[in-house]
């Protein structure tokens, strides 16, 4: 952990990093608690004047020794990542870049918070509107994204003049140990930014109880996201939330099939289906149904699954036996009430690894679990749809409204679908619609707040209303 500027918690217990593709301990953090995150928060509060005072220009400049840093050690940076939580290793090389991206993105977005100034209604005054940083902001993240999901959060942050206090998962907090690392090298002042490993738990009650924290950013389920919306209730901390996302993919018999297929492959098997945006559900329309089965499978039996560090491998393990689990009883079910696996359909469990082979299945129908709950595991259920209709009623057809993904070549039917999805991001006729300078995050229970963009700058500052009295 790193507080105030002083690496510390070598006294604690420690939490074994454990990696999924083959059950070896691949490093330990400290178990830290209520006093840690205390002690961060302490700190984050006492650099908080100096870093808000200083200009965008200068922070911005922080923020681009931080990414050219990240940009220099992408290998280490990778490795680290593929070991700890396993996903294939040019994965993990994209997801430092694309981590990266947020901070150089971020450090140019901080000059461009721009105040207003208002047409007074009398001559003697003028109306003003000042931004303000929000102040200390905890960022708690999850495993899949060990990179990216820290730096979307504190890339604004810092820009906007706040210090921060990093949570990262106990599951995958070796990334973040060497990002820290690389936020020393960036010279960034003492306390502005902290790292806090150790129980979930215990941690939250800290930045839920202590009244300097003034923002909390998070990414993870939907459930966890409940509970923090109603701790924060009683200090009316600033919450910003991506939740857990359950994405309808539909192909409309116009579609060009390999735009499709391709689409498909890139949304569903990203990190082995382990992404809040992946395409987790697929509507495919009569006319097109068996053609697309058909060379998607294809390209699914293609794909290699093994260990990430290995070069070629596509699919790494899934993080966890109970993630293991859920995949299983998502496809178990599904067979057991019709469906039929084209391809795939088994778990691989040799070498204390937790794989589950890429898999398709079809005919599923929406009574299946599968087509109602987040899978986060390489299975692409498809279900046959009659009509444009019919396919934005089952995409609806959820508490959830992160992304939506459409295939189809006519504007007027991609336009008129996309205007009935309830869905925060929409990718059409594309699979990988993710990008710094955009807005991320959902609808309904899929979370509050954009991420990336403008939007995710306003995130972390206040407006100040002044009125100035001339007379
Ligand atoms: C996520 O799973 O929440 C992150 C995916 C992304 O940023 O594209």
């Amino acid at each position: 952990m790193n507080i105030n500027g002083e690496w510390v918690g070598d006294d604690l217990d420690t939490i074994n990093v454990v990696n999924p593709a083959n059950g070896e301990t691949v490093g330990t953090v400290p178990r830290g608690g209520e006093k840690e995150a205390n002690q961060a928060i302490e700190a984050a509060h006492n650099a908080f004047h100096s870093w808000s005072q200083l200009t965008a220009y200068e922070r911005a400049g922080y923020l681009k020794r931080l990414h050219q840093l990240m940009l220099d050690n992408t290998e280490e940076l990778a490795e680290i990542m593929t070991l700890e939580m396993g996903k294939p290793i040019h994965e993990s090389r994209g997801e430092v870049k694309y981590a990266a991206s947020f901070i150089e993105w971020f450090a140019e977005e901080g000059k461009r918070i721009y105040g207003e100034t208002i047409p007074s209604h009398v001559s003697g005054k003028r109306l003003q509107v000042w931004k303000k940083p929000v102040g200390v902001v905890a960022a708690i993240t999850p495993w899949n994204f060990p990179a990216a999901m820290l730096t979307r959060k504190m890339g604004p942050a810092l820009a906007a003049g706040c210090t921060v206090i990093m949570k990262p998962s106990g599951e995958s907090p070796l990334t973040a140990v060497k990002l820290m690392e690389l936020c020393e090298q960036a010279g960034f002042p003492k306390g502005v930014i902290n790292l806090v490993t150790g129980s979930s738990s215990k941690i939250a009650k800290a930045i839920m109880e202590n009244d300097k924290v003034r923002k909390i950013t998070f990414t993870g389920s939907t459930e966890v996201g409940k509970i923090l919306i109603r701790q924060s209730a009683d200090q009316v901390k600033r919450l910003s939330l991506e939740l857990g996302g359950h994405a309808p993919l539909i192909v409309l018999d116009d579609a060009n099939v390999d735009v499709a297929v391709k689409g498909v492959m890139a949304s569903k098997f990203r990190n082995a289906g382990q992404t809040c945006i992946c395409a987790n559900r697929i509507y495919v329309q009569s006319g097109i149904y068996d053609a697309f089965v058909e060379k998607f499978s294809k390209a699914v039996e293609e794909l290699k699954v093994g260990n990430g560090m290995n070069e070629s491998v596509d699919i790494g393990p899934l993080i966890n036996q109970a993630g293991l689990d859920k995949v299983n009883h998502h496809v178990d079910d599904a067979v057991n009430k019709g469906a039929s696996v084209v391809t795939g359909g088994k778990s691989i469990t040799e070498d204390r690894g937790v794989f589950y082979q890429p898999t398709v299945i079809k005919d599923v129908d929406q009574s299946m679990v599968v087509m109602q709950e987040e899978t986060f595991g390489p299975v692409a259920p498809i279900q046959k749809i009659e009509s444009l209709e019919e396919a934005a009623a089952f995409a609806n057809d959820t508490p959830y409204g992160l992304a939506a993904y459409v295939f189809t070549e006519n504007v007027a039917k991609g336009t008129r679908l996309i205007e009935q999805l309830n869905f925060g991001i929409v990718g059409w006729n594309d699979g990988a619609p993710s990008a710094a300078q955009v807005p991320f995050g959902g609808m309904k229970e899929s979370g509050i707040g954009r991420e990336g963009g403008h939007e995710g700058i306003d995130a972390f500052v206040e407006s100040q209303y002044v009125s100035i009295g001339m007379e």
